[in-house]
């Protein structure tokens, strides 16, 4: 542009001096050294002189041109496309940013001539710039191909990452779905382990407690239906027969209505069994705490159950070295101490013994019950504490027992904070230990 301005101005100086034909060497001799195209143009915009002698005497419709022939300017520049014949490069992007191939940019530098303090014309450089706007246009296209990748790069990943993170949720919320319409046995698979595989672990274990506590439900709806099912079937029996038998004589009729009266002490001990472990697992049962002297409390148990055990010829013997009194609730542990001690009445033979040790070890009651009775096989050991529980059916169904007996024991003695545990030998006796925290 400088250099423009600087040769007009040399030019516009020479302009008046000399004759037409030094001025047009002059201006090819510059066009040569500038390496371009030069024109000038006089105050009408009329090509004069064209070192490529193409445009003489045509008008050049250049804005440039005449915003400096209308005097607002001394110099300036644009860039135009003109169709010069010479075809582009063509570039797969050239749909997309409307190029056409057939159109050469060119740079046009414009510089008013002044001959003796007189605008006479504009000199004009016309120069390819092509070169630059075709790197330019490479770098575009260049830079749109590498925006092009890293999207797609970008949208397979995001995809890919997605799944990854989507999947176990979808895994787990399947999950989750069959487990609130009832299934419990569907498990969820996340591999690895983090967090949303120990989300997984986590729902597959509480899936499987739910399935447990169902389970345990269910058997104890059937075994409570099963317990309270059989005395009603029992007193249906006898009932009939009384009805249906007009001539039964007076003892017999006598009998059954005792058996019927049996039947209800038993359906009421169940009822009311049930009612203790349904208090204990809705957590309403609540211990009445008081100062106690626990040696009392087993002595009143022993003698309660004295009657039975006489009726069996068998002898109960008591053995207390501590009062062991503590804060505890009377009632419940009068009930474990009959509870164990029944059990060891119910199942020592006649003219068996049964002994009751209390002591004090450290800072527990320690209660130990034993008997000279049965045993429990060792198979059957550890679930004497289980709901509904019997070792022999049949040999309970005598004895009248529910197997409930032993695992309110067991609720209750938690709920003071102690333990309960059992040591038994088949044909020689059992040994039950209750220990409780005195303070
Ligand atoms: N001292 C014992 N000697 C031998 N077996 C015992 C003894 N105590 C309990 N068992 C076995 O454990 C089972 C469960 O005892 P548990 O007291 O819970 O039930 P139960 O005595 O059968 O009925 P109940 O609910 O009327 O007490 C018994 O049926 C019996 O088979
Ligand atoms: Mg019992």
């Amino acid at each position: 542009m400088t250099s423009v301005s600087e040769l007009s101005a040399v030019l516009g100086e020479q302009a008046g001096r000399e004759s037409a034909d030094t001025f047009y060497q002059r201006l090819i001799q510059a066009a040569r050294s500038g390496g371009g195209r030069l024109l000038v143009v006089d105050m009408d915009g009329k090509v004069q002189f064209d070192t490529f002698d193409e445009q003489c005497g045509t008008r050049l419709a250049l804005s440039e041109v005449h915003t400096l022939l209308d005097g607002e300017k001394e110099s300036d520049y644009g860039f135009h496309q003109i169709d010069n014949g010479t075809q582009q490069a063509p570039s797969v992007f050239d749909p997309l940013t409307g190029r056409d191939v057939n159109r050469t940019w060119v740079g046009c530098f414009a510089s008013a001539l002044i001959s003796g303090g007189e605008r006479v014309g504009a000199l004009v450089m016309i120069d390819s710039v092509q070169e630059t706007v075709d790197s330019l246009t490479n770098m575009r296209d260049r830079m749109l191909g590498i925006f092009g990748v890293a999207l797609a790069v970008v949208l397979v990943l995001a995809a890919v990452i997605s799944r990854i993170v989507t999947r176990p949720v979808a895994e787990l919320s399947a999950g989750i779905e069959r487990m609130s319409e009832g299934d419990y046995s569907r498990r969820v698979h996340v591999p690895g382990r983090g967090e949303m595989a120990q989300l997984a672990a986590a729902f597959n274990q509480m899936s499987q407690q739910v399935h447990n506590l169902d389970e345990a439900r269910n058997q104890f709806v059937s075994n409570a239906s099963h317990e309270l099912k059989t005395p009603l079937a029992t007193m249906k029996i006898l009932v009939e027969s009384m009805i249906y038998q007009d001539d039964m004589p007076g003892d017999l009729r006598q009998e059954f209505l005792s058996d019927i009266n049996k039947e209800i002490d038993r359906l009421s001990s169940v009822v009311g069994d049930l009612l203790t472990l349904v208090h204990i697992d809705s957590h309403k049962l609540r211990l009445r705490r008081e100062m106690m002297v626990f040696a009392d409390t087993v002595r009143e148990s022993v003698k309660r159950l004295q009657p039975l055990a006489k009726k069996r010829g068998q002898e109960i013997s008591m053995e207390i070295a501590d009062a062991c009194e503590m804060f505890a609730d009377p009632g419940k542990l009068a009930q474990v101490c009959y509870n164990i001690i029944e059990n060891g009445i119910k199942y020592t033979p006649d003219g068996g013994k049964i002994s009751v040790r209390l002591r004090r070890m450290g800072r527990d009651a320690v209660l130990e019950i034993s008997d000279t009775g049965v045993g429990i096989p060792a198979e059957d050991v550890a679930h004497v504490f289980d709901r509904f529980y019997r070792v022999d059916k049949a040999r309970s169904r005598d004895t009248g027992g529910t197997g409930l007996g032993l695992s309110i024991v067991q609720q209750i003695v938690r709920l003071h904070a102690g333990s309960v545990t059992v040591q038994s030998e088949q044909g020689k006796g059992t040994t039950f230990t209750v220990q409780l925290p005195v303070k």
